[in-house]
């Protein structure tokens, strides 16, 4: 007798197309596109098509945006913004509301819209993409109308320019534009080249539900339209693509004041311990690499897997890889559809060649006709394959072997890159250790690429900054501090006034720098003069050795919020014991506020709660905030003792270590504290202080590779901007008239002095 799983066998396969004939009849009503500017489709300009990856069919026309075009689209935006923000909270939320229904009502017309234009599976956009982009819209419905309450004295930033790419158009174009809407912002969209489709369909909703002309609006084009776009009159950018364009515009933003999120490439560890349960953890492979044909920037692209199961789980891998469907993106059957345009899918193949000239075995990822590529993966392959490095973006994954938990982190941070990372492990105390010890922005454990409107995603190092879902999205599309007037100037050079240890006369003390807890002559040896003696001219080798010196107190975030605490009520109570002679250098105003801001950040070293977020059922989801490791702060220069601990207590209350630049004209006020520091427990390296040429010292730092993120109090800001671009890390720029004053301390501080990651652990029922 033939049994069911004998029929499904043998069965002939019969291919099950989703009708597209809405969205061809949709574009052939529509003609060619021109851009969608206040509300209104402008006349279609320069034509470029776009094609049907699968095919290589022309799908339409659409406008290639000139510089012009952009400043039209932020010209109307610019025009709608005051209204839009002085709508109420309701009223904003009831439009985002209607864009969810609406987005709900032309699901499938969407689905298959963006089926055809970018190639994925009709099976990922139905019941992936446009399901999320609808969760998207109805949460920030709900952030639109609990804004001014959620979130207190913040304001939104105006026009924001958003840039996105091809793998997911509409879902980024959700994720862009949502929180922007609810913060009271309007938008300037362009979607990317290989895929501008779906983006028009939704100005048409927009249009539609009769959303406020001029609050969305969008501009079609490639790489120049974009780059036009970052130099337009906006308040803010936010891009999703490579790290080499993320790169190109932080150097291209510097300077002008503008906000900027990045969220850029990765190249993610999916990593499977011993006792994970292996046929879980192929799926979870399945739906990491092979989901959106690995076009994915999250995609757990590097499997990392403990080598005593390895050989078990390699041969449930490829019997599963084996079964997957690659083919016709609008087959409801098709697992792995097009890559979406074939200038990409060279790429992918030149990777996979040059990991294999370096040694690597590549399994399965046959290149076929078209735009297709098999699903496969290289094996073989070390740590310095580039292979293992680059992004591949396409369906082809790498596998290495572990032996230890040890090594597993170790491999598992071997990368530039930290988006996100997968974990499989049956117990919870192995798969939570690792989650806590990868540097990424999400941790899957036993699960891999979930998404939701209330989950914050984004990046550690070079895969960018900012976040986008739940709070942490909204406060990048919020102002935070009312702006005061920037009050720092550019300080002139120091000069030298001696060199070696010998002492100038007349002057009453000289200053060292603080290193590693100890106190350390410049490398120059030489001085300069300040008000009350002389303080070190430090150079860009004492920035190096004080960064390595921070880099080595790692143990300082491992002590926790509590241990931390204690030290700082500890600095708080040994400053006030001391507090006229520092009184005496500085003014009792600056000296209380010292005292203050080490007790209040005291306060807050264990109650920067991260969050649990409700967002799907049958998950814990939690929100956790975490250090950046080693922080730059280059301080005021005015108020030298008030601006030098309202910056850095907050940051190691967090558990940061920091590489301060004293204020540059008045630093003995600063150097005094070394006493106070080792008399606190504060143990060596946590703190650092290089006094000097302020401005060209925080440059050092903010290119400085091992410095995660940056502060700086005006002077040469776009300075330091550009050399923290190279290696994209964020720069905040607080700036307070009175650094004395209550605004100068706050959670605003600890938010800039943390990053956010995301664990999804599912229930395990
Ligand atoms: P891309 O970074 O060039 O394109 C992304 C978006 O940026 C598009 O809208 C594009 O028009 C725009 N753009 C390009 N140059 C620009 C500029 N100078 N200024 C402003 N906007 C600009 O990415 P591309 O070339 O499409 O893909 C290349 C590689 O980038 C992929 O193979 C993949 O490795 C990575 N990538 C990563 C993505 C992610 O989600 N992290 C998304 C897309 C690509």
């Amino acid at each position: 007798m033939t049994s069911v799983s004998d029929l499904m066998e043998t069965m002939e396969y019969g291919p099950s197309a989703e009708d597209s004939s809405a969205a061809r009849d949709w574009l052939a009503r529509r003609g060619a596109f021109g851009h969608f500017i206040g509300g209104t489709f402008a006349e279609p300009g320069t034509l470029f098509d776009t094609r049907d990856p699968a095919t290589g069919h022309v799908l339409a026309q659409v406008t290639r945006g000139t510089a012009d075009d952009v400043a039209a689209a932020v010209a109307a935006a610019r025009q709608a913004q005051p209204g839009w923000a002085a709508l109420s909270g309701t009223k904003r939320a009831q439009y985002l509301y209607a864009l969810a229904r609406h987005v709900q009502k032309r699901e499938r017309f969407l689905s298959v819209l963006e089926t055809l234009d970018n190639g994925k599976p009709i099976r990922e956009s139905r019941d992936i993409d446009v399901p999320l982009v609808a969760r998207h819209f109805y949460h920030h419905a709900g952030w639109a109308e609990l804004r001014d309450s959620a979130f207190p004295g913040h304001a939104p930033l105006g026009v924001c320019g958003q840039i996105i790419p091809w793998n997911f158009p509409l879902l980024m174009l959700a994720w862009k534009i949502a929180p922007a809407l609810a913060a009271g912002n309007t938008v300037v969209l362009k979607p990317a080249e290989y895929t501008p489709l779906t983006a028009l369909a939704f100005a048409e909703i927009c249009q539609e539900i009769g959303l406020p002309s001029g609050v969305v609006n969008v501009v079609t084009g490639d790489g120049d339209t974009g780059a036009a776009l970052v130099m337009a009159d906006v308040d803010k950018i936010a891009f999703t693509g490579s790290t080499e364009v993320g790169r190109a515009i932080a150097g291209q933003l510097a300077g002008t004041g503008k906000r900027l999120t990045l969220e850029l490439g990765g190249k993610s560890p999916f990593v499977v311990m011993p006792d994970a349960d292996l046929d879980a953890a192929v799926e979870g492979v399945v739906d990491s690499i092979w989901f959106n044909g690995g076009q994915v920037c999250c995609a757990g692209s590097r499997i990392l897997v403990a080598e005593a199961v390895a050989d078990r789980f390699e041969a449930l891998l490829s019997a599963r890889m084996a079964r997957l469907r690659v083919g016709s993106p609008l087959d409801k059957s098709t697992d792995v559809g097009a890559i979406v345009d074939p200038i990409q899918k060279d790429r992918i193949l030149s990777i996979c060649k040059a990991a294999t000239d370096a040694g690597a075995e590549l399994v399965g990822g046959a290149a076929g006709d078209g735009c297709f590529i098999a699903p496969g993966y290289l094996r073989n392959i070390g740590p310095a394959n580039p292979g293992f490095e680059q992004e591949i973006f396409g369906p082809i994954a790498t596998l290495s072997t572990f032996r230890t938990a040890d090594e597993a982190v170790e491999l598992a941070n071997n990368t530039r890159y930290g988006l996100a990372a997968s974990v499989w492990s049956e117990s919870a105390a192995v798969a939570t250790d690792i989650a806590a010890k990868v540097k990424a922005g999400v941790v899957w454990i036993n699960c891999a690429n979930l998404f939701d409107g209330a989950a914050p995603f984004g990046g550690y190092r070079e895969s960018g900054f900012g976040r986008e879902g739940g709070r942490a999205g909204m406060l990048d599309y919020l102002s935070e501090i009312p702006a005061e007037a920037i009050t720092e100037p550019v300080p002139a050079t120091p000069v030298a006034t001696t060199t070696g240890s010998g002492r100038p006369v007349g002057l009453d003390r000289t200053a060292k720098l603080y290193i590693g807890g100890a106190q350390k002559r410049p490398d120059g040896g030489a001085s300069y003069a300040v008000p009350g003696g002389l303080a070190p001219l430090g150079n860009r080798k004492d920035i190096r050795n004080a960064v390595e010196a921070a880099a080595k107190a790692g143990k300082w975030a491992a002590m926790g919020g509590p241990a931390r605490a204690q030290v700082l009520y500890y600095i708080a109570e040994n400053l006030s014991a001391r507090a006229d002679e520092f009184a005496a250098r500085t003014s009792p105003a600056e000296v209380d506020a010292a005292i203050a801001r080490a007790f209040h950040y005291a306060a807050w070293a264990d109650k920067f709660d991260g969050a649990n977020v409700q967002a799907r059922p049958g998950h814990l989801l939690n929100v956790v905030h975490e250090p950046f490791g080693v922080m730059g702060i280059a301080c005021p220069n005015a108020q030298p003792l008030a601006g030098f601990m309202s910056l850095v207590m907050p940051a190691i209350a967090m558990g940061n270590r920091v590489v301060a630049i004293a204020a540059q004209d008045d630093p003995l006020a600063v150097t005094d504290l070394y006493q106070v520091f080792d008399t606190s427990d504060l143990p060596g390296g946590v703190v650092n202080i290089v006094t000097g040429p302020r401005d060209d010292l925080a440059k050092v730092l903010a290119a400085h590779d091992e410095v995660a993120a940056m502060w700086m109090v005006g002077g040469d800001l776009a300075g330091a901007k550009k050399a923290a671009g190279g290696n994209l890390k964020p720069v905040w720029a607080p700036d307070h008239r009175d650094w004395c004053g209550p605004q100068a301390q706050g959670e605003v501080f600890l938010r800039h002095a943390t990053q956010t990651k995301t664990i999804w652990l599912p229930y395990g029922a």
